[in-house]
């Protein structure tokens, strides 16, 4: 399973609440990582906003709102009369989210806040819903006390949803060496050096339970993409092949380095993206669950 939550570089903190660890990456690469993703993820992330159904006029919170992306798809959900609070620890990214509002109509619906999420720096029932992506679920350590602060903020009967990159064919024709690339990822490779399963992110449900939080649901959305690429998705998919493979790991053979080259450098012949008929997809999965009353 590939991510945006793998990065080469970034500053590690632990929170004195919980000892979980949260990972800030570096600004430069990682902002143009995500900009180019937002091709890909979009029309994805908002199917996941309509399958919510939020009300016109609530007030939400983007837990780990990066620089902001999603903020403004929320808070188009909401409407005028509703507002996001976009949340996240790193102020570059969020000095990025806020000229990115600045620029849009929505300046009045958004603001941000720097804060951790582990710990965050909001009143009981502040909201009337939180939702967070590839941001709460992945980081390493336990999940149950920080979907315990993510409820605390909400009003009871409103909502928290977590939402993640869960999967991804890139590399059709080669489903083999995809998987044996794969399982070399950040987010496999720790279930390979041991992680409990149930501390994977589609085990959710159970941490929604755990936490407390009632009618908890699951439900997976899928991003397709295929020949003819426009030179926006054809970025993204560079980005993203170089984000997921592009460091060579100990455990990948020199043949399958070898063809993840062939296939996926833009200067090869074989480049799988000039293929007339390529196609390709991934999927994001969404929890979600309700405070009590
Ligand atoms: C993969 S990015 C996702 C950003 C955004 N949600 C998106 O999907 O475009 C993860 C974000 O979580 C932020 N982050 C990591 N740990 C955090 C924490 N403990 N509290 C708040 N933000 C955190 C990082 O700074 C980064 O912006």
């Amino acid at each position: 399973m590939g991510d945006f939550n793998e990065y080469e570089s970034g500053t590690y903190m632990r929170n004195k609440k919980n000892n979980n660890v949260s990972k800030v990456p570096d600004t430069d690469t990682y902002v143009q990582r995500l900009q180019l993703s937002d091709f890909l993820r979009k029309p994805v992330i908002r199917s996941a906003i309509r399958a919510l159904q939020l009300p016109l006029g609530s007030r939400g919170l983007d837990a780990g709102c990066g620089i902001g992306s999603h903020t403004l798809l929320l808070a188009e959900a909401v409407g005028p009369a509703g507002h996001v609070t976009g949340l996240d620890l790193s102020p570059e990214f969020l000095a990025h989210a806020r000229e990115v509002v600045k620029k849009s109509s929505l300046s009045e619906q958004v603001s941000f806040q720097k804060g951790d999420v582990n710990e965050l720096p909001f009143d009981e029932n502040t909201f009337d819903w939180v939702w967070s992506v590839d941001c709460v679920g992945y980081p390493t350590g336990e999940f149950l006390p920080l979907l315990k602060e993510l409820a605390r903020v909400v009003k009871p009967g409103g909502s928290a949803a977590i939402l993640a990159w869960s999967s991804q064919q890139l590399l059709p024709g080669y489903p083999l060496l995809e998987a044996r690339l794969n399982a070399t990822c950040s987010a496999i490779i720790s279930f390979v050096k041991g992680k409990r399963p149930e501390l994977h992110f589609l085990c959710a449900l159970g941490w929604f339970r755990e936490a407390g939080l009632e009618e908890p649901t699951a439900h997976t959305f899928v991003g397709d993409i295929h020949a003819p690429l426009s030179d926006d998705l054809r970025s993204a998919l560079i980005s993203l092949f170089e984000m997921l493979w592009g460091e060579p790991q100990p455990e990948v053979s020199q043949e399958d380095w070898a063809e993840y080259q062939r296939l996926c450098l833009p200067e090869s012949p074989d480049f799988i993206l000039n293929r007339p008929d390529y196609y390709a997809f991934f999927t994001y999965s969404m929890f979600r669950g309700k405070v009590a009353k």
